[in-house]
């Protein structure tokens, strides 16, 4: 597992009055041109507040979408400028211009009205995620300093991720330090009696690792979603009409043969119709009938996974147990949800993240619940499993 060598605050001794390259992640989720989730803005204001502190000035680098090398009007970073100044209390300069032809000079008149400058989507060029050397060399060459604030984006081997620290003294910003920290408990604090893995979601297949990985360490691995369709499923149970995953019976078949003390399959769900006409009912998984769609889990499986819930020390949340986005299928993931409200005074550290589990967490109003919420999304899932992270780990060179 990674240690960070360096700290943010060791930066503090090389940023005065310099050009800090600050690589964050500004992939907010966004509905209509307005942003719907602005965490990921809200959490790198600590470390832009000290940098200004340190009379830094601050060229933003982040990507928006993936839009594959191309330039693209509807990926711009411009249309979070507004929101961006508003959170930051800061007026910023918006960098349309190619940075290949960007000049130092350049640079230097925009600071004399701005401390902040944001560049165009990184991911407009194409150089970006082939992690083109030269290209790395003309990020760095725009400023002193670079300082990785993007955990999110760590688990991928781009420039502006793990090029630029070739070229320049690189350190980790408050956020990255706070995710490596808190998710790092995750290994550090646990031991196999008092800890669960609550995984959600539709795919078995996008999870197996995580599914594999936390049973193997953890006391308890709590399975929802449409997960836990595929898995009922390889239980012999029938499932109508609901979503799962027909080339992952068999591997399901063999998780829950390899795992059976530690994985939580629910007992059983609420269903409906497939277009959600019929009255939604409770139904033990043992009695789902053809035309069924499972919907979210049952009153028996809520109760018994926010029981197990309240019997731990460690717990590892991602992803919803039910439909979350249809109301009221969210009801199934809330009640689990409020075992944390519960513990939350105990001696519990809870950790959320990966995917949509932000604005679960928000919509369900569970957000100030855990002790830590991860910014990231596959990133946040990667760190998890112990996998190297190219971000992190060149930051250490
Ligand atoms: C995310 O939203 O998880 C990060 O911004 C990374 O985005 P990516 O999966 O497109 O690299």
């Amino acid at each position: 597992m990674i240690t960070l060598k360096k700290k943010f605050s060791d930066s503090f001794n090389f940023v005065f009055n310099k050009t800090v390259i600050l690589r964050v992640d500004l992939n907010v989720p966004m509905d209509n041109q307005t942003i719907s989730d602005n965490t990921r803005i809200i959490k790198i204001i600590p470390t832009i507040k000290k940098l200004l502190e340190q009379k830094a000035k601050i060229i933003i680098i982040s990507h928006f979408g993936r839009p594959k090398g191309k330039w693209s009007d509807n990926l711009s970073l411009k249309f979070l400028i507004d929101d961006f100044e508003a959170l930051t209390e800061k007026k910023v300069g918006f960098i349309e211009s190619n940075i290949k032809n960007l000049k130092k000079l350049e640079i230097n008149e925009q600071f004399k009205n701005f401390d902040i400058l944001i560049l165009e989507n990184i991911r407009f060029y194409p150089e970006e995620e082939k992690n083109v050397d030269k290209f790395s060399k003309i990020i760095a060459s725009l400023g002193d300093i670079f300082i990785n604030d993007c955990f999110s984006c760590s688990h991928r081997a781009h420039s502006s991720i793990s090029g630029v620290p070739k070229y320049l003294p690189s350190f980790p910003g408050k956020l990255l330090e706070h995710e490596v920290q808190n998710l790092k408990n995750l290994f550090l604090l646990s031991n196999e009696s008092d800890s669960i893995a609550v995984l959600g979601g539709s795919k078995v297949s996008s999870k197996l690792k995580l599914i594999e990985f936390y049973a193997k360490k953890y006391s308890k691995v709590i399975i929802g979603g449409a997960m836990a369709n595929t898995m009922v499923l390889a239980n012999g149970c029938e499932i109508g009409e609901s979503v799962y995953e027909k080339r992952m019976i068999e591997i399901s078949k063999d998780i829950l043969s390899n795992y059976s003390e530690k994985l939580l399959i629910p007992s059983d769900f609420i269903v409906t119709d497939k277009k959600f006409k019929k009255k939604p009912e409770a139904k033990l998984a043992t009695k789902i009938d053809k035309k069924d769609t499972i919907v979210d889990i049952g009153p028996q499986t809520r109760m018994s996974f926010h029981n197990e819930i309240l019997k731990t020390k460690i717990l590892l949340w991602n992803g919803p147990l039910g439909l979350f986005e249809k109301k009221p299928f969210d009801e199934g993931t809330c009640f689990v949800l409020n075992a944390i409200k519960a513990n939350k005074n105990k001696n519990f550290f809870s950790v959320a993240g990966g995917g949509d589990t932000i604005s679960l967490l928000n919509n369900s109003n569970n957000y100030n619940d855990f002790s830590f919420v991860s910014t990231g999304g596959g990133a946040f899932l990667e760190f998890i499993q112990g996998k190297v992270m190219p971000g992190l780990s060149s930051l250490n060179v």
